[in-house]
């Protein structure tokens, strides 16, 4: 018997068929993460809760994973949401940029670097690619802690409250956050609407919050 061949619409309806897996693996992204202005913080009157209050606002991106692990507590980087070990296991060493021999630059490079279909859709890139300074770490300690380490000369690389907020709003490096390759969720807002925080920080007398959120992850 000879077979005949599939009409139009028994063809349209395989590949349907074909196509709802693949229709059924691509979850929809969530909604990205937002900042709040800070004339949304006018109504609180004390200018120091309000300050507080917009540092808390902030936090929201200095305590997301792409801020924290370059500013972890040993002299060892952290990687993805749940600010796992760097794989693979290395030491920064004093300068940050790794030990003669596994050098950041070795797989870091200039700008972030699509792996195409591998386990890891990418790998980070920026040409000052490094870890944060050991006085600069973040992790394990509360947004208090955080908060007067960033204020204070003494730790944060001898930088007044002015270059504080050109390193938080300008610096690419900081940027990257926003932009971190395939595979990894970019901090909250943008950078120049984080840095508009910052800057209302300041102006409203960087007053630290009080309490202890610790960051442990
Ligand atoms: C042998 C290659 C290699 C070396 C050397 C290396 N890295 Fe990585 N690093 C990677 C890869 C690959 C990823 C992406 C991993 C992923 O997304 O799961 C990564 C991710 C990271 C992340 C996580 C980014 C994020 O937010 O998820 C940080 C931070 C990091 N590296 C810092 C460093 C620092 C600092 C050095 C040098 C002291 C360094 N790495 C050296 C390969 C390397
Ligand atoms: C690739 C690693 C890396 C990432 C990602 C990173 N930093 Fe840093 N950070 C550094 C290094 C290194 C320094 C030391 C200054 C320098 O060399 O630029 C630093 C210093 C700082 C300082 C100086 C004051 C202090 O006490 O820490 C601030 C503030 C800061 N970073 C904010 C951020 C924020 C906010 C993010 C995320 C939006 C971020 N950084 C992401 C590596 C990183």
């Amino acid at each position: 018997m000879k077979r005949r061949p599939m009409g139009l619409p028994m063809l349209l309806a395989a590949l349907a068929l074909l196509a709802l897996p693949a229709l059924q693996a691509a979850p929809p992204a969530p909604p990205p993460e937002t900042l709040k202005a800070p004339g949304e913080f006018d109504a609180i009157a004390d200018p120091a809760a309000r300050s507080a209050a917009i540092f808390l606002e902030a936090s929201k991106v200095i305590q997301s994973p792409r801020c924290l692990n370059c500013h972890p507590s040993a002299r060892v980087p952290t990687q993805g949401e749940n600010l796992h070990t760097h794989v693979p296991y290395l030491q920064a060493g004093q300068s940050g940029k790794g030990l003669p021999g596994l050098r950041c630059t070795a797989c870091h490079q200039a700008a972030n670097v699509s792996t195409q279909g591998a386990s890891i859709a990418s790998i980070p890139g920026h040409p000052a690619w490094h870890l944060a300074p050991a006085s600069m770490a973040w992790q394990g300690r509360s947004l208090a802690e955080i908060c007067k380490q960033i204020k204070d000369p003494a730790l944060n690389g001898g930088m007044n409250l002015e270059k504080i907020h050109k390193h938080m709003a300008d610096d690419p490096l900081v940027g990257w956050a926003w932009h971190p390759g395939e595979g990894r969720k970019p901090a909250p807002g943008t950078q120049k609407e984080f840095g508009r925080l910052i800057q209302a920080w300041i102006a409203t007398g960087a007053a630290c919050p009080g309490g202890a959120e610790r960051v442990s992850r």
